[in-house]
């Protein structure tokens, strides 16, 4: 067996909640693309959904682009649906997509449900705009409503982050926990995650937790040039 055969396969495509309304809000992104762009690809089951869409749309059109994908698992699916990647340090994007996992009114969101929040924060920090593509559950009237904010921590730091995060707000924080893994999730730039609850969410709590030595990111993403597609 080929390892590829492990890419798109029906019980990765059983295991996608809302899938009917998730593959919708992929096709609506992959009519955006345009022959010769640059566009940056989100993580998570939505991104994935939207992956397979461009790439149908690349084939039936005949066009080529390039992605810059945040994640392995995107990174290994645009390599066996044959879609060119490039980095950040090499190209600018001229739009990216990415999923949510909470998005309220302003358009604040809460990221990184699946580990991935640092190469998504940067991927939109340098596109002109980002789609989000979300499906309804994601709306939410307050941000941490739903999900706790992750914080992604250097391994050596967390004694220190936790402490610093308290100091901050924060009411509760766990390690989050790998499955089929004994001990802590380590994220694809070997760090913990923390997962903090904070019952109130204001505009500058994102840069407070990053202001914090030792936390690598949050999965806040308070005022960035994004439109959400759902
Ligand atoms: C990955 O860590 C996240 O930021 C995802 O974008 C977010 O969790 C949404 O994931 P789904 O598209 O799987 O709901």
């Amino acid at each position: 067996m080929d390892w590829k055969d492990n890419i798109i396969t029906k019980n990765k495509m059983d295991s996608i909640k809302n899938f009917e309304e998730k593959k919708l809000v992929a096709e609506k992104v992959a009519e955006k693309v345009k022959d010769g762009q640059v566009i940056g690809f989100g993580s998570g089951s939505t991104s994935y959904l939207a992956t397979i869409a461009i790439a149908d749309k690349i084939k039936r059109e005949s066009i080529h682009i390039t992605a810059i994908p945040t994640s392995l698992e995107i990174k290994l699916l645009c390599g066996y649906l044959k879609i060119p990647i490039t980095t950040l340090n090499d190209k600018k994007p001229d739009w990216s997509f990415d999923g949510a996992d909470e998005v309220d009114n302003n358009n604040w969101l809460i990221k990184g449900m699946g580990g991935a929040l640092f190469k998504e924060k940067l991927n939109i920090v340098n596109s002109p705009i980002t789609y989000i593509l979300i499906d309804k559950s994601k709306r939410v009237n307050k941000l941490g409503e739903k999900c706790k904010v992750p914080v992604e921590c250097f391994p050596e730091a967390i004694s220190y982050v936790k402490e610093e995060l308290t100091k901050i707000g924060a009411t509760e924080i766990e390690i989050r926990e790998a499955v089929s893994k004994a001990g802590p999730v380590i994220t694809e730039n070997g760090n913990v995650i923390l997962d903090v609850k904070f019952d109130n969410i204001t505009e500058g709590l994102e840069k407070k937790i990053k202001s914090i030595p030792g936390v690598i990111e949050s999965g806040l993403f308070i005022s960035y040039k994004v439109e959400i597609i759902e």
